[in-house]
């Protein structure tokens, strides 16, 4: 069940040039993989409809945020500060899957938002995060790193971390100890990659899908996405989807 509220912000950091986190009181605890929508209280003078935000960590009450700008409405996010107020929704779409065995997660980019809390989350007995950026000032959160999870980190130049993409780190992986489950978030040419070289192997995959949502919550039909003979809400029935419906044309 989601509500809304107004909910206090304790805490902002810049992380890098284009992403910030925000840190604010909401008292439910998520299942990971869920998101928020967010708005601005007082933005009579700039209206903008709310922006979904993955829960990147939740811990006794105190909710955090990792956002990328990327045009207007993040932008007026990274101008918080402790003590201004937002409207939240939430919590919102389905949650990862899980696994007591082993589990893989992928993320690119800003993707990696929603898999540290699922990460944290996971009761596998061996995590592995893998995470995959363009290039070394846009790397963020290695400082998030668990002691229970391994993680490692790409860039695309070779600039930090291992030299290619996130998918070849993974191919590497699946190579030596193929995971029980994988989860993924990121750009959709990433998912599909993850979803065809990870075929062979007879893994359970899922992704988290992004699309543009006016609502949330499965009212303006705005996030609607076809799959092969059914459509289906990304907000409401997602946003995270089993690789085999959102990729069918990915040989098994
Ligand atoms: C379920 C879900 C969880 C998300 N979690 C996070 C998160 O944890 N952190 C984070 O930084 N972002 C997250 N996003 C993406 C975030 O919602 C968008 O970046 C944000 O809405 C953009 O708003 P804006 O006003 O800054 O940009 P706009 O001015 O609305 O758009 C700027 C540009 O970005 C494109 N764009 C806008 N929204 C999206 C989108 N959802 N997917 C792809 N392109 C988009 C637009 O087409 C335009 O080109 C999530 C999206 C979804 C659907
Ligand atoms: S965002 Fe409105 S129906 Fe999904």
């Amino acid at each position: 069940m989601s509500r809304t509220v107004i909910s206090k912000i304790v805490g902002t950091k810049v992380v890098n040039d284009a992403t910030f986190m925000i840190s604010l009181l909401f008292e439910e605890q998520p299942k990971p993989g869920q998101f928020v929508m967010v708005s601005l209280i007082d933005n009579r003078s700039d209206p903008f409809l709310p922006r979904p935000i993955s829960v990147f960590d939740w811990e006794d009450g105190l909710l955090k945020l990792l956002i990328r700008k990327v045009g207007r409405g993040t932008e007026l996010f990274s101008q918080l500060s402790a003590g201004d107020s937002v409207r939240v929704t939430g919590y919102l779409g389905n949650s990862f899957p899980d696994t007591n065995d082993s589990i893989c997660f992928v993320g690119g980019g800003i993707g990696i938002a929603p898999l540290f809390y699922a990460a944290r989350k996971s009761i596998a007995a061996e995590k592995l995060f893998l995470m995959g950026f363009p290039t070394e000032s846009a790397v963020i959160c290695l400082e998030e790193k668990r002691a229970d999870t391994k993680l490692l980190y790409a860039t695309d130049d070779g600039s930090a971390g291992v030299h290619g993409t996130v998918v070849d780190m993974l191919k590497n992986r699946l190579e030596i100890t193929p995971p029980d489950l994988i989860i993924t978030c990121g750009p959709e040419g990433m998912m599909k990659a993850v979803q065809k070289i990870a075929s062979p192997y007879n893994i359970s995959i899922f992704h988290s899908l992004e699309s543009v949502m006016a609502c949330g919550i499965g009212a303006c039909l705005g996030c609607r996405r076809e799959l092969p003979g059914r459509s289906v809400l990304v907000c409401k029935d997602g946003p995270i989807f089993d690789g085999l419906d959102i990729f069918p044309e990915v040989p098994q």
